[in-house]
């Protein structure tokens, strides 16, 4: 049958770790070191206001953007945090977690042959939504020596006229790497002087230690050239209420909303279906 399938498709591979993670799940007393999964459960404020908003019978479409007053809630939190104003209504955008977000901005800014420059160790999804986007990516090492941060001096030698992005995941999954703000600064001035979008996953931003998170998109002339993707998974340990957020210029997050327009609703309301024996009733 693999005859009906793209060479698109058949080029990425299955991913390891969720196949771990579902063993694990199978099994009583492993602990799963196989996935980013917080050591507490969603603070209880969290969980009661989910709770009441489904009992209040909340359960509709919301706006595909996200609730507006979640994209506002995501601003105020982000200017609070980092000083980056973005306009909730054109420059934020309501995702499902970051994988989605991920998705949606290689589809919108990848053509066929572009490459996107990832350093490696990279988070296991990062190849493969650039090759299922019709893209290649380019992968940097990096090591422990130099705690796991890219150097931009091999960000540059990795620049061809074919780069479109880099994407850069700090602090970083799996090596627990944060890239300091001199490298960073550096990374800008080439995406700068060579015309690239830097696509920078913060979803680990709150779990720093001893340093203060930069917001990419926050360094100087960063804003129009980045998209800042981030979300509730891992700091208010929400992974499965799959939230997540894309932050960037106007033009890019509407690209974005237009492929999620055309192919994502989902809503708080799956949980109440969920339940052993209901779908079977109905
Ligand atoms: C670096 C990184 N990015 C994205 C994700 C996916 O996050 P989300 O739950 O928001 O889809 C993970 C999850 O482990 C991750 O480690």
């Amino acid at each position: 049958m693999s005859r009906f399938l793209s060479q698109r498709v058949q080029r990425v591979p299955h991913s390891g770790i969720r196949k771990f993670f579902d063993i694990a799940a199978t099994m009583q007393d492993v602990i799963s070191l196989g996935i980013g999964e917080p050591d507490f459960v969603t603070p209880n404020p969290i969980r009661r206001a989910g709770i009441s908003s489904i009992e209040a019978g909340r359960t509709q479409y919301t706006s595909n953007s996200g609730l507006l007053e979640l994209r506002e809630a995501i601003a105020a939190y982000l200017e609070r945090l980092y000083g980056v104003h973005y306009d909730p209504e054109t420059e934020v955008l309501v995702t499902v977690g970051v994988s989605e977000a991920m998705y949606l901005i290689m589809s919108a800014v990848v053509n066929p042959g572009d490459e996107v420059i990832v350093p490696d160790p990279t988070y296991v999804s990062y190849t493969a939504e650039v090759i299922l986007t019709d893209g290649i990516p380019v992968l940097i090492p990096t090591s422990i020596d130099d705690d796991f941060q890219v150097s931009p001096a091999a960000v540059e030698r990795a620049i061809t006229p074919k780069t479109k992005a880099i994407l850069l995941g700090y602090p970083n999954n799996p090596t627990g790497g944060v890239l300091e703000h001199q490298r960073m600064l550096e990374v800008a001035r080439l995406a700068e002087r060579y015309d690239l979008l830097v696509i920078s996953d913060e979803i680990y931003d709150r779990l720093v230690y001893g340093v203060e998170h930069v917001h990419f998109a926050g360094l100087p002339a960063m804003k129009e050239r980045s998209v800042v993707l981030g979300g509730f998974s891992k700091s208010h340990a929400m992974t499965g209420w799959r939230l997540g957020f894309a932050v960037g210029s106007v033009e890019i997050i509407g690209a974005m909303r237009k492929i999620h327009q055309h192919t994502i609703y989902v809503g708080p309301y799956q949980r109440t279906i969920c339940r052993p024996g209901w779908l079977a009733r109905w």
